[in-house]
């Protein structure tokens, strides 16, 4: 049969781990889906930059609309990031030209999603994101397929690693919020943008896209109840402490009485709980429904490999041809809005 061709977008950590896999699996990939997983063409800022992979086997575009609407590629990995610009045009590009989307993008999706799985299902085609939530761990595909049988009743998790680690080490090292800061951003831990990690934000668009899913509404990001982590302090974390309890950036997603509650604040959890206990920079993610009772998810948030994981969990899944489901698991035009519950407070 035909092999599957990519075009990547965006060669950075996630990027670079995406080509290395498809090389270093091309049999594993072709026994799990019948074909070959072929890489067409790559683009990203610089061309010249040495990123440890040898990239002169695929043809290179600089303008990423230009490569996600090749001829020769069928699925468009989107791996640029960033809520407008030139990931939003490329996918935009890519779906009007007939290509499915695999993304790891939460600000795009979080702000314009509603948007592109209009697009993508107009034009029979899918964006799917695996890799946009909680990194490595499987959740996207845990709560649209494994749990479709369940209504469910709530989400909630640690859903940024670098919020995390920064929290934990003010808790184990005794250090204070700018000195954990300083440490974070020193190891690379921190977006471009760090405000991004430390407001909660990043936490957030990946909060408004489990509730879409979860609940059947349309993303709404701006519906989020938000506060970051920059105003816990030593002083907080032994408070905590004496008392037995442990502070988390913890993302809550329910249907109320009065609506779609969405929130993503530093929290007390005990600190002998399953959220209590995790360390630096892991994700946790827990799935309530009706039939299921609770499923927790852990694991790595974030990086290399995990994240390619994710990237790949999707390739697979539209190599083998029957990936080509509503975006956010039911039509987009049939999610509802649902008043914000807090803004009723
Ligand atoms: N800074 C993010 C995190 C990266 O630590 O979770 C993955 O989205």
């Amino acid at each position: 049969s035909q092999p599957l061709r990519l075009g990547i977008a965006g060669l950075g950590t996630v990027g670079v781990g995406v080509v290395k896999i498809v090389r270093k699996h091309a049999a594993l990939l072709h026994a799990r889906t019948g074909r070959d997983v072929v890489i067409s063409a790559v683009s990203a800022r610089s061309r010249d930059k040495d990123r440890g992979v040898s990239l002169k086997s695929y043809a290179w575009e600089d303008d990423p609309v230009a490569l996600a609407t090749r001829d020769d590629v069928d699925v468009f990995v989107e791996l640029i990031g960033g809520e407008d610009g030139p990931a939003r045009d490329a996918v935009a590009a890519a779906l009007a030209a007939g290509k499915d989307v695999v993304t790891a993008n939460k600000a795009m999706l979080a702000l314009h999603g509603q948007e592109l799985a209009l697009a993508a299902e107009a034009a029979d085609r899918t964006i799917k994101f695996e890799a946009a939530v909680a990194g490595g761990i499987p959740v996207i595909k845990t709560l649209m397929e494994a749990l479709a049988g369940n209504e469910i009743t709530r989400v909630m998790g640690v859903m940024n690693g670098s919020c995390n680690y920064m929290l934990t080490r003010m808790e184990s090292a005794g250090l204070t919020y700018d000195q954990v800061f300083a440490e974070a951003d020193g190891l690379g831990y921190l977006e471009a943008d760090p405000a991004l990690d430390v407001g909660g934000i990043d936490a957030a668009h990946k909060l408004a896209i489990l509730s879409s899913i979860a609940f059947g509404t349309k993303v709404d990001f701006a519906g989020i109840e938000l506060e970051g982590i920059e105003r816990v302090s030593i002083e907080d974390i032994h408070a905590a402490a004496d008392m037995g309890y442990k502070i988390k950036l913890l993302g809550v997603a329910q249907i109320t009485g009065r609506g779609l509650e969405q929130r993503m604040q530093p929290c007390l959890v005990p600190d002998t709980s399953p959220l209590g206990q995790l360390e630096g920079g892991t994700n946790m993610v827990v799935i309530e429904g009706d039939s299921i009772g609770q499923v927790v998810l852990r694991g790595p948030g974030a990086g290399e490999g995990p994240t390619a994981s994710a990237v790949m969990s999707d390739v697979l899944d539209l190599a083998r041809g029957g990936a080509r489901g509503p975006v956010f698991g039911q039509p987009a035009k049939d999610l509802r809005t649902s008043t914000p519950a807090t803004s009723q407070l």
